[in-house]
């Protein structure tokens, strides 16, 4: 299946089977914002409780908290964001269409770089086993050229970006000859910087002076309170604060699906260290992070780290971690070594001192940070990527989601093997029985085979088949979702049977090193 049909069934499926739907869809949908539906909302929440029992459970030394989406407007002063959490846009005078200028420029790059391996596998045909691919792309003069401009355009992009020097941005894009997607034409004008903070007033007069922004981040909330965790929980350095909620961007380009939304959710950690520790801590979380990843059964192969070379001022060492989507590698996660900055400009910004008393050094400093910063939403659809599958089985196609069973929306379904003789009250006595611990489904409408399908579509790892002979000897078919393998099993084994292939437990302790 090309990778293009493959991103657009997995989208659709999501839709069809009550996973993620456009948001406000019966007035049209509003532009990057989804909701989530009944299937979606539980493998949600089971990725978060995976995410929020790795660090806080199994760490005595991370606290959770909870901080307010409203926060006071100097935090984002102090953060950088008011100044700094821009866009460089551009509009199409004919279109009205805004776009991200860098965003043009990525994917005319996109394109060239789409031309250089057409060619080289045009040339692969045409060489065969003698082809040398290193030595084409360095002596082929179409190629070069094309690698020039790439080039080209990130040096002219950085530069510009770094000086302010905008304009050179619209020259580049108009030297390339680049037309807006809609009007066709190169009718643009300046570019702007635009920041992607949504702001709103704190009281009902609009006089600007009260201006607060969502939050464009959760990591905030964190830094303000990093005091009142450590002094109430008693916190010894090295110590970390998690919280997991909503963050708010005014993303203009946003594009594939839940990828880059309006509104979306976070689960963020910041490592407070002594200085001087914090790139142990840095190499510490980065390893730790991959393996939660990984833990979940996934090929390692669809992972790589992704350093940063060009490092914010306030870093001293930054990662991605990306996975391939079928659209190629995006950042799923970030993992930041931020210094005191962040502490460092709140103790500026609020006069207040954000500092530990070390009893080990006997010195007073402000913390280094590491952080974590996972997107929610982006891990929910690598979930679902990685799980998509379509199988030929006896001349159809199944469409099955292989979640990692403590991930699945629903564990098992109880399914009566016919609406009569008794077999709908045996069914119910087990749904009532496993549904204290899991969330279980009970169905008696359809042929078993269409109900089975139905829940391989949503991932359901067990099917439980209620059949006459259950009657008699107290056991029932256990189906397995990804063999399709069936076997008799007794009732009585059923909770303990469930309870250890969907625990959360064993998905993290394969997390741990
Ligand atoms: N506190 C650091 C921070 O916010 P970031 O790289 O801007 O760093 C962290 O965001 C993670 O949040 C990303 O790796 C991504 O998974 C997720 N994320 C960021 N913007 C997003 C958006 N518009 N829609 C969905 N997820 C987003």
């Amino acid at each position: 299946m090309q990778n293009e049909e493959l991103f657009r069934k997995v989208v659709s499926h999501a839709k069809e089977y009550g996973f993620v739907f456009p948001s406000s869809e019966i007035y049209d949908g509003l532009s990057a914002v989804y909701d989530y539906g009944q299937n979606g909302i539980e493998l949600k929440r089971n990725i978060r409780e995976y995410w929020w029992k790795s660090m806080v459970q199994l760490h005595q030394n991370i606290a959770g908290i909870d901080s307010a989406i409203f926060m006071h407007p100097k935090i984002w002063k102090a953060s950088g964001h008011v100044d700094g959490f821009n866009d460089p846009m551009i509009d199409n005078k004919d279109s009205k269409k805004r776009y991200r200028a860098d965003v043009l420029l990525e994917d005319h790059q996109e394109k060239l770089r789409e031309k250089i391996q057409k060619e080289v596998d045009k040339a692969a045909k045409r060489f065969g086993d003698s082809f040398d691919e290193a030595m084409f792309r360095q002596t082929n003069p179409k190629l070069a050229e094309m690698s020039a401009a790439i080039d080209h355009i990130d040096q002219t992009l950085k530069g510009a970006l770094e000086s302010g020097e905008l304009d050179r941005i619209r020259q580049l894009i108009e030297e390339l000859g680049i037309v807006c997607p809609i009007s066709g034409t190169r009718n643009w004008t300046e570019v702007r910087q635009f920041n992607l903070m949504y702001s709103t007033q704190m009281s009902a007069i609009e006089n600007g002076e009260d201006n607060l922004y969502l939050r464009p981040e959760t990591a905030q909330g964190i830094f303000v309170n990093f005091l009142n965790v450590q002094k109430t929980g008693r916190m010894k350095i090295p110590f970390g604060i998690a919280q997991t909620g909503k963050a708010f961007r005014n993303e203009i380009v946003a594009r594939q699906f839940i990828i880059r939304m309006k509104e979306f959710e976070q689960m963020e950690m910041q490592y407070f260290c002594r200085p001087g520790t914090e790139l142990e801590w840095y190499t510490y979380w980065k390893e730790s992070r991959m393996r939660w990843h990984l833990a979940l059964g996934t090929d390692p192969a669809k992972y790589r780290y992704h350093d940063h070379l060009k490092l914010a001022h306030y870093a001293n060492a930054a990662v991605d971690i990306e996975f391939e989507f079928p659209f190629g590698f995006k950042e799923v996660e970030g993992i930041h070594s931020r210094t005191d900055f962040d502490l460092g400009r709140h103790e500026q910004f609020s006069g207040k001192k954000l500092r530990y008393f070390d009893p080990e050094t006997n010195e007073s400093y402000v913390p280094y940070v590491v952080e974590t910063s996972i997107g929610l939403d982006r891990m929910f659809l690598v979930t679902l990527c990685n799980a998509y599958r379509e199988e030929q089985v006896e001349g159809d196609v199944r469409t099955v989601l292989n979640f990692h069973p403590a991930l699945a929306p629903v564990k098992a379904a109880i399914l009566p093997l016919t609406k009569k003789d008794g077999l709908p009250e045996l069914a119910e006595k087990i749904f009532e029985e496993l549904k204290w611990d899991h969330h279980v489904y009970y169905e008696e409408k359809d042929t078993i085979g269409k109900r089975y399908r139905r829940m391989d579509a949503i991932g359901t790892p067990f099917c439980i088949t209620v059949d006459h002979e259950s009657l008699e000897n107290g056991d029932v078919t256990l189906r397995h979702r990804d063999t399709m393998l069936q076997e008799r099993v007794k009732i009585a084994a059923l909770p303990e049977l469930i309870g250890k292939a969907c625990s959360m437990r064993s998905l993290l302790e394969a997390s741990k090193d």
